[in-house]
This record gives C-alpha cells, structure tokens and sequence, in this order.
C-alpha cells in the first residue's frame, strides 16, 4: 500500500488527484500541503488524513512513500528535488518545469536517489490517443505526412481553485506561459508519444490576444501559441495552443497519412475517424476526452502507483517527457527571437 502526500491541495489535486488514489486499492491518502492552510485543512477533513505546517515537515515523515506536486508551475522544481532528496517518489504536474536547466536537475536526482518521477501528461491515456497509436504503428493510414493538433478552450479563470482574473495562471512569475504550458505542452507531448518521433525543429508565434488580468491591461503571458513542428521521422505539422476558443474545448488531432486522414477527438459523434484513400470511412468509438467540465479517471495516478509498486517504466517516466519540454522551450525561444529553432541541439 502505497502512502501518499499531497503537496498544493487545489482544483487538480481535489478533482483527480486524490479521488483517483483513494479509488485506487493499491494507495492512500495521508497527508497535506498547502500554502493556504485552511484550503489543506478543508481537503483533509473532506478526504481524510493529515495536515502539515510545511512541505519539510510532511518530507521528514518516514511514513509517507511517495507525493503528488500540484503546485503552481513555478514551483514544481523545487518541490519535486526536495521531495526526492527526502526520499520520495514523486508524481509532478505539468509542466514538468518552467527552465530546461530545472527540468535537466529534476532528472538528475531522480537519477541519483534512486526514485521515481513520473510527470502528469495525462493525454497520453486517453483512450483515442493509445489506440491511434496502436493504429498509426500497424501502418492504418500508411507514413504520417503531416498533422495539426490543436488544444483549445475559454482559460483558466473559471477552472482554478480561486477563480478570476487575478488567477496564478496569468501571472508570469508563478505560471511562466500561458496557453503554451497549460495546454500546449499536452500536444506537444502527445505528438512525441503517438508519431514516435521528436520534435527536432519548431518555428512559434505567441501572443497575448485578449486575456486581461485585474488591472484590465492584457497578461504578461500568452494567451494563444502557434507552432510547426519538424519531427525526427520527417513528418511535419502545426500545433496551436488557446486560451480564447470560447463556447466549447477544442481538443483534436488530425493526421494527414500515405493511406488516408486519422481524425481523433475532431469530430463529436466518433473519437477517432479514419477516411482512406478511396473514400471508404472506419469509426472508433471508445471515450469522450475529459474536458475541464467532464473529469473521468486520468487513468495517471493509477500509471504511477503501478509504476513505483512494481518497479517497471512507463510513458510517463520524466526521462521521456523532458523530450517534450526541450520542444516547449525551443519554441519559446523561437518566438521570442523570430527564428526556426533547432530543438535537439
Ligand atoms: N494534467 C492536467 O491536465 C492539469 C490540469 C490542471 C492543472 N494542472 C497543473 O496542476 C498544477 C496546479 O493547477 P490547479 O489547476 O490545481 O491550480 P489551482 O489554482 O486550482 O490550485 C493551485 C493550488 O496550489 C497551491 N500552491 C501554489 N504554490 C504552492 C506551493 N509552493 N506550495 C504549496 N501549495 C502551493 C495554491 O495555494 C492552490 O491551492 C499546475 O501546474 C497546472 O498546470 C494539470
């Protein structure tokens, strides 16, 4: 039985975190952190288990096994080393980080305390995503020639645990991006995972377009990211990221290969749809995505206790996914500076 602690207690922690451990029979929720200690103090008493005064204190406690990171983005780091050294196992929100060089020592200690950290791209267990998988690595629609992959909804001032526009997310010490952590390090990853390949080059526009913080002056982070990515296997595509798709999530994507189109999560009657080339169509029926409204199982807490229990990899090992961050970071770069930047350099 693996004892957990809860490190930042707001709305992913409450929605997915801790309801997926206590549902999981194999884990346990037994303590809590929070820099709002009435937030910690109200989930305890919801949930069950401790509070601490500190995140040192609840590291020190020889009981607890393993915890999740559900802090704001700036913080992940720092949490998740301390954690580590502390001797824990470590499930950490994404973004995994907001430098490559944080990313780069998180791994590092993983490395040299011998414990797991595994990192939340839940993207990677929708049910559409593992079977398109399967599907593009069985040849279905041939090579993969091009994509476009986009993650979109109206923001997340109506989704944090404190609502509003002077949310944490549209704060650039506490958040780092906009659109492009909160939602498009999710397709970056996803494309990684289902194509195979990395992402090598990226060409990316950012740009704040709407968003106002409390001030009524627009954020200081993006609230829409446009990417092309150049893939290691030669395949190429557009990943947007957004913030003002208002009225409805946007969460497709649409693969262009030899055989014919792989449409997934794109059209709402079927998860994913394959058109070939001579017209004919096949329809999967598997699961709706989760949307910000419609939590089901992540299917991640469940990966990670698995994972640390039995000792085997998984896909959402940090060693993999700070591939998709190198991504994520060289497009920032190549906004910033209005060039292609090579990814892999
Ligand atoms: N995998 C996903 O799909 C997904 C979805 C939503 C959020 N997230 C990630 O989860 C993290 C938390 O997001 P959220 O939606 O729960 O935000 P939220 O605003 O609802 O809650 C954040 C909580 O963290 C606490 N906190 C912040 N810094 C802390 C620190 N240093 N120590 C202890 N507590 C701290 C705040 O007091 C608050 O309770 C973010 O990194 C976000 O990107 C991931």
């Amino acid at each position: 039985m693996l004892r957990i602690g809860i490190i930042a207690c707001g709305k992913i922690a409450q929605v997915r975190h801790i309801p997926e451990y206590l549902s999981n029979p194999d884990s346990t929720v037994v303590a809590y952190y929070d820099l709002d200690e009435k937030r910690a103090a109200e989930v305890a008493s919801r949930f069950g288990g401790r509070v601490y005064a500190s995140v040192e204190e609840l590291l020190a406690d020889p009981t607890i096994d393993a915890v999740s990171i559900c802090a704001a983005n700036a913080y992940h780091a720092e949490l998740t080393i301390k954690a580590l050294r502390a001797g824990k196992h470590v499930l950490c929100e994404k973004p995994m980080a907001i430098r490559y060089e944080d990313c780069e020592a998180m791994t590092g200690v993983a490395r040299m305390t011998g414990k797991r950290l595994l990192i939340g791209q839940n993207q990677r267990f929708a049910k559409a995503h593992v079977t398109a998988r399967q599907l593009i690595r069985d040849g279905e629609i041939g090579r993969v020639l091009t994509f476009r992959s986009t993650f979109g909804h109206g923001g997340p001032e109506t989704w944090s645990i404190t609502p509003g526009a002077a949310t944490w997310f549209f704060d650039k010490k506490l958040a780092a991006m906009g659109a492009m952590a909160d939602l498009g390090i999710h397709k970056t990853d996803l494309l990684r995972f289902l194509l195979d390949q990395d992402v090598i080059r990226v060409s990316a526009r950012l740009s704040t377009l709407d968003k106002r913080g409390p001030d009524s002056k627009l954020i200081s982070v993006d609230d829409n990211a446009m990417c092309i990515y150049e893939m290691s296997g030669g395949t190429m595509g557009t990943m947007t990221a957004s913030w003002t798709y208002y009225g409805a999530e946007d969460n497709s994507t649409v693969l262009y290969g030899t055989k014919g189109i792989m449409r997934i999560y794109d059209d709402p009657a079927h998860s994913i749809v394959i058109t070939y080339r001579d017209g004919s169509r096949r329809e999967l029926d598997l699961e709706a995505i989760q949307t910000n409204d419609n939590q089901t199982s992540s299917g991640v807490i469940d990966e990670f206790v698995s994972a640390v229990l039995s000792g085997r990899s998984s896909v959402l090992d940090a060693d993999d996914v700070i591939r998709s961050m190198r991504a994520v970071f060289a497009a920032l770069r190549s906004a910033e500076e209005g060039r292609t930047v090579e990814t892999l350099v």
